[in-house]
């Protein structure tokens, strides 16, 4: 099998070989969704545990789905109505947590490094579902998937990542998993939310957008991040718009076969014109489909389905 990590952290610590094994596992679990009885017994006596600190829709429902669809038990915990509200410390809060004996706890902070502070902590496998500006892995397996699906490889594709890149983890995570993969990553945007340095991920940086979408395969479009800005970054939502969305005009000088994506959730009208988001070229709500099945191989991998079950 080749694949024995306790927790799913971020992309730096899987390496190509690991990767193409949940890519390979999710392809299979996807077809389970299509069945009229989406469930499996591959992890009936599991316990997973979702601990969320920041909003969720695609991430939190997907693994809970995942974790279903595996008949693992499954709990959703928010901030706002554990005892860290009275004060009790996170660490504190995870080790009572790991006391009721939970297989997986995913977790989701705004500050990055915590899943990565936990997973030393406790024995439960421990996978990042976000933290801060850091990593999001589940995020850039879920896009590599979908990628690989539609183009039928990675390598050697362009793929421009183009918006707020200082404040997105999915930028991070998916210019380490790419490069990985074999693909070529241009990063795009106001020089203000491009941070110096970033090139030594291995990437190229443009602060024009149509250069970098011109001879690209694939298009992703970023949200700007508000609630992570400290200062003004750009003018205008209009300004942003015009000079940095993408739009039915700027698509015209893409490649006709590309492809685009967004890893949600889409301001309309800013990063992306509705009528690209909802277009002919866009795989969005196939990259959420998708995200239930990375979810359901991750939860399958480090929860040990993978060496005490099968998937049938
Ligand atoms: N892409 C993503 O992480 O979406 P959510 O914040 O809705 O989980």
């Amino acid at each position: 099998m080749g694949f024995a990590k306790k927790d799913i952290l971020d992309m730096e610590s899987l390496s190509a070989d690991e990767i193409t094994i949940i890519l390979d596992i999710a392809d299979r679990m996807k077809e389970i969704s299509k069945r009229p009885i989406k469930k499996v017994p591959t992890l009936r006596g599991k316990t997973v545990i979702l601990f969320f600190h920041e909003p969720s829709t695609r991430t939190r429902t997907s693994f809970e789905i995942a974790a279903k669809r595996l008949s693992a038990d499954s709990l959703s915990i928010n901030f706002s109505s554990s005892s860290m509200v009275k004060q009790e410390t996170l660490i504190d809060t995870v080790q009572n947590l790991e006391a009721m004996s939970p297989d997986v706890i995913i977790i989701r902070h705004a500050a990055s490094g915590t899943p990565h502070m936990l997973a030393r902590l406790i024995k439960s496998s421990v996978i990042n579902a976000g933290d801060g500006m850091h990593a999001h892995p589940s995020q850039s397996l879920l896009d590599l998937m979908t990628v690989r699906e539609k183009k039928g490889k990675i390598s050697g594709l362009r793929i421009a990542i183009i918006g707020d890149i200082s404040h997105s983890r999915v930028a991070r995570s998916n210019s380490i998993g790419f490069t990985k993969m074999g693909a070529n990553v241009v990063l795009a945007g106001p020089p203000t939310m491009i941070p110096k340095g970033i090139e030594n991920l291995g990437v190229s940086v443009s602060y024009n957008v149509d250069d970098a979408i011109c001879d690209a395969d694939v298009i992703m479009m970023l949200r700007i991040q508000k609630e992570r800005q400290k200062d003004f970054l750009f003018p205008t939502e209009r300004e942003y718009a015009r000079y940095y969305g993408l739009n039915r005009k700027r698509l015209t000088n893409a490649k006709r076969e590309v492809l685009i994506m967004h890893p949600g959730p889409i301001n309309r009208g800013v990063e992306i014109a509705s009528d690209v988001a909802d277009g002919p070229y866009s795989i969005i709500l196939e990259q959420v489909t998708n995200g239930v099945a990375v979810r359901m191989a991750l939860l399958y991998l480090v929860a040990g389905g993978a060496r005490n079950a099968d998937t049938n």
